[in-house]
């Protein structure tokens, strides 16, 4: 049963809200919405913010071989930022990258809808352990942490496809969890929840559509003890000021019983480290090559993303494994959207990502300087990756 219009309280239905602004990421939630509904044998009555509730409609009005139960889908977004903002951010960001030295674009801009997608192949690469890694602690610390914190609320940061996070609700389905994902991709996020809200009955989800550097402030008040989760060595993209500043910011959410779940990619074997981000298959190549098609994209610009090659390697002495796209032959690249020409020589490098990896003596300081202490360090056999739990210091 679906009901585009009126009101449904009026009817009797306790409905909450599905949150999306844009047209398009409605009508694909709502398909996923209708999967999920058909694969469970039940209905689904969704009720969108604004405008996309006549996107949806439609879409599951042909889906609706169901009409007796109605789940109530708890699902709200908040939207920090504008259109407008978020272009001027873009365009200020693209236009200093590429005029800095070197030249660079900054690695949130990977994330469009292709770029998620790739993450996520590249997650399945078999030289990219840390995902598997990760997930395999995860799953063995997440029975006792949970019980342990028994957290209200679950706000994550870069949270992605939070199919991590999964093991973590798991450990605590008999109780009601506020999930907060914190992600500048909307669509994967909206994807994200209604696949959990269909497996999780006592979850609600709030959505923060926005940069976890600059908006996270405006996670809601807490509803009791909190979980903040920094999952997938996400923090190692940050450089050391950005990400001390970040750290402060986590420490601020934090009262003295709530906890910081980091993940950190190790410092281990140089040829492990390169491989991970230079798969065979090219996946990582193609990633890379993805955040040229986002300028040309959003800002109208004439790169030819199959000119740069991927490099990737190890700097040692800065503890980062470092993502480069480097031309063979010199590119001119005119960039509408900035009214700017852009020249790349031959073999110049524009820098789209740092990862940087730690030991346990790195993350100490470095919880240290932002006021949390180390409370447990988990680490996989092998130790390759690290999930550090801090508290307030
Ligand atoms: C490396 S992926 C990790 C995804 C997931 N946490 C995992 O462990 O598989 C990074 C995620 O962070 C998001 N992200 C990157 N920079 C961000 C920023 N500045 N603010 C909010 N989200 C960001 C991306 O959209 C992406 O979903």
């Amino acid at each position: 049963m679906v009901a585009s219009g009126g009101s449904l309280e009026e009817k009797g239905l306790a409905v909450e809200e599905i949150g999306g602004r844009a047209r398009g990421a409605g009508a694909r939630l709502g398909r996923v919405l209708a999967r999920t509904a058909r694969r469970c044998g039940r209905g689904l009555i969704v009720v969108a913010e604004g405008t996309t509730l006549t996107a949806l409609g439609p879409i599951l009005d042909r889906h609706a071989h169901f009409s007796q139960e109605v789940i109530a889908i708890r699902y709200r977004a908040h939207h920090y930022t504008d259109e407008g903002e978020r272009r001027r951010t873009l365009e200020d960001d693209v236009r200093r990258g590429l005029t800095g030295r070197p030249k660079s674009l900054p690695p949130k801009y990977f994330y469009d809808i292709t770029g998620s997608k790739l993450f996520e192949d590249i997650t399945e690469q078999p030289e990219y352990y840390l995902t598997r890694t990760e997930r395999t602690l995860l799953g063995a610390i997440a029975p006792d942490l949970m019980r342990e914190i028994g957290p209200r609320d679950l706000v994550e940061l870069g949270a992605g496809s939070a199919l991590k996070t999964r093991l973590l609700l798991d450990a605590r389905r008999d109780r009601p969890v506020r999930y907060m994902p914190i992600d500048v991709d909307e669509s994967m996020m909206q994807m994200a929840a209604s696949r959990l809200l269909a497996d999780y009955p006592l979850l609600s989800v709030e959505a923060i559509v926005g940069d976890f550097e600059h908006h996270l402030h405006h996670v809601p008040a807490p509803l009791g003890r909190r979980l903040v989760l920094f999952l997938g060595s996400t923090i190692g993209n940050l450089d050391p000021l950005p990400r001390r500043n970040l750290l402060t910011r986590v420490r601020a959410l934090l009262a003295p019983e709530d906890r910081f779940l980091v993940g950190l990619d190790l410092v281990k074997d140089v040829a492990v480290l390169e491989a991970a981000y230079d798969d065979a298959s090219g996946v990582t190549r193609e990633f890379n090559r993805n955040i040229l098609a986002v300028v040309n994209r959003e800002l109208d610009g004439n790169f030819m993303p199959e000119a740069f090659a991927h490099v990737a390697f190890y700097n040692e002495a800065a503890s980062r494994v470092e993502m480069h796209l480097v031309p063979d032959a010199p590119q001119e690249i005119h960039v509408g959207g900035l009214s700017m020409t852009v020249r790349v020589a031959a073999r110049e490098n524009i820098w789209t990502e740092s990862c940087y990896k730690f030991t346990r003596s790195s993350a100490e300081p470095m919880l240290e300087e932002a006021g949390l202490r180390l409370a447990a360090w988990h680490v996989d056999p092998d130790q390759y990756f690290a999930l550090a739990l801090a508290a307030p210091a």
